[in-house]
C-alpha cells in the first residue's frame, strides 16, 4: 500500500492507472477507521482495480472548533486496518496540501443544504462539498463510495456531482452497527463509558419510530420520539425529524414509500448522528 502526502503525487498516479485503463474506486475519509469505514473500502475493492481512500480531518466542514480539536486522529492504526481491506493508496494531506488559501467558493445545494444537518450545522455541507471536489479532482475516481450514515451528505455530494458535471459515480452503503445497534462513528470512541452504554437506545427509538410508521402520522411519531428523549436521563435530542429520502424535504402527513427518520443526538459533548427507514 501506498501513502502519498501530496496532491501531485496523487494525482500522477491516479493519471498513470486511468492510462493503463484500471478502474479507481475512492472512499474518502476523516480517518479514525472503524468497521464503517472498511466496510466501503471492501466494497471498492470489489468494484474497482485500484481502492484509493482519503485520510483528511477538513477543518472548514467543523462548524464546531471543540469538535474539530477533539476529532480522533490514529493515521498509523488506520494504515494497519486499510493495508488489511485491500486498499492500494493512501492519500494523507497536510491542511495547507489542502488548502494553501483560505477556500472561497459557496455551493448552492438548494433546499437539500437547509434542513437537519444543513441547518443545525452552517457551512458544513459547503465544506464537505469543497473538500470532496478537491479529492475527486486530485483521486480522478470511477466510482465514489459514501456510507448511508451520513444520508444527507450523500445527497449533498449526488447534487454536487450534478452542479459541477462530474464524472464520478457516486456508490451509496449501507450504515455499519455494533452489536447494540449504535451506528458506527469515530466520534463513538469520545463517549464515556456511561454515555457509550445509553447511545443504543438511539436506534431503539429509531426502530420503534419504523414500527409505529405502519399507523401513525409523522407528526405522531415526531411527538414519541421527542417524548421518548424528554425522559432520558443522559441523552439530548437536538433534532427528529422525518422527511422524504430523495429531497430530504419534511413529511406531516401519512408516512409514504421512501420516508426516512432522521436524528442527531447530544451524549455529553458528543454529538451523534443516524437515520432509518421508515417504510
Ligand atoms: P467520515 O465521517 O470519516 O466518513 C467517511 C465515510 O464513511 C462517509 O461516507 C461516511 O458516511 C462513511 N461512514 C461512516 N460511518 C459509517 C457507518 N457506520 N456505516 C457506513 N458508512 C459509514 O464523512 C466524512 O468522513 C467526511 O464528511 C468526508 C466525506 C470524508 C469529507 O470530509
Amino acid at each position: 500500500m501506498l501513502l502519498f502526502k501530496t496532491i501531485k503525487e496523487t494525482r500522477d498516479y491516479s493519471e498513470k492507472c486511468r492510462k493503463s485503463g484500471l478502474k479507481i474506486g475512492f472512499v474518502p475519509t476523516m480517518g479514525a477507521l472503524h468497521e464503517g469505514h472498511l466496510s466501503l473500502v471492501r466494497r471498492a475493492k470489489s468494484e474497482n482495480d485500484i481502492v484509493v481512500c482519503s485520510i483528511f480531518v477538513n477543518p472548514i466542514q467543523f462548524n464546531n472548533p471543540d469538535d474539530l480539536l477533539k476529532y480522533p486522529r490514529t493515521l498509523e492504526r488506520d494504515m494497519e486496518m486499510l493495508q488489511e481491506a485491500g486498499c492500494d493508496v493512501v492519500f494523507a494531506p497536510a491542511v495547507e496540501e489542502m488548502y494553501p488559501e483560505k477556500a472561497t467558493k459557496e455551493y448552492d445545494f438548494g433546499a437539500l443544504a437547509n434542513v437537519m444537518e444543513g441547518a443545525f450545522r452552517p457551512g458544513h455541507f459547503n465544506g464537505v462539498g469543497i473538500v470532496v471536489h478537491k479529492l475527486f479532482d486530485i483521486t480522478l475516481p470511477h466510482k465514489a463510495y459514501f456510507g448511508e450514515k451520513d444520508f444527507q451528505q450523500l445527497q449533498i455530494i449526488k447534487k454536487l456531482v450534478e452542479l459541477e458535471h462530474l464524472d464520478v459515480e457516486i456508490i451509496p452503503c449501507p450504515i455499519s452497527r455494533e452489536t447494540d445497534g449504535l451506528a458506527r462513528s469515530s466520534r463513538n470512541e469520545r463517549l464515556t463509558p456511561e454515555m457509550r452504554r445509553a447511545a443504543p437506545y438511539i436506534y431503539m427509538v429509531l426502530q420503534e419510530a419504523g414500527n409505529l410508521a405502519k399507523t401513525n402520522t409523522a407528526a405522531e411519531i415526531e411527538k414519541y420520539v421527542k417524548f421518548k428523549f424528554d425522559s432520558h436521563p443522559l441523552l439530548k435530542l437536538e433534532y427528529f425529524s422525518i422527511a422524504s429520502g430523495n429531497d430530504l424535504q419534511p413529511v406531516t402527513g401519512a408516512i409514504s414509500e421512501g420516508d426516512m427518520g432522521f436524528i442527531a443526538v447530544f451524549a455529553g459533548e458528543v454529538r451523534l448522528i443516524d437515520n432509518i427507514q421508515l417504510k
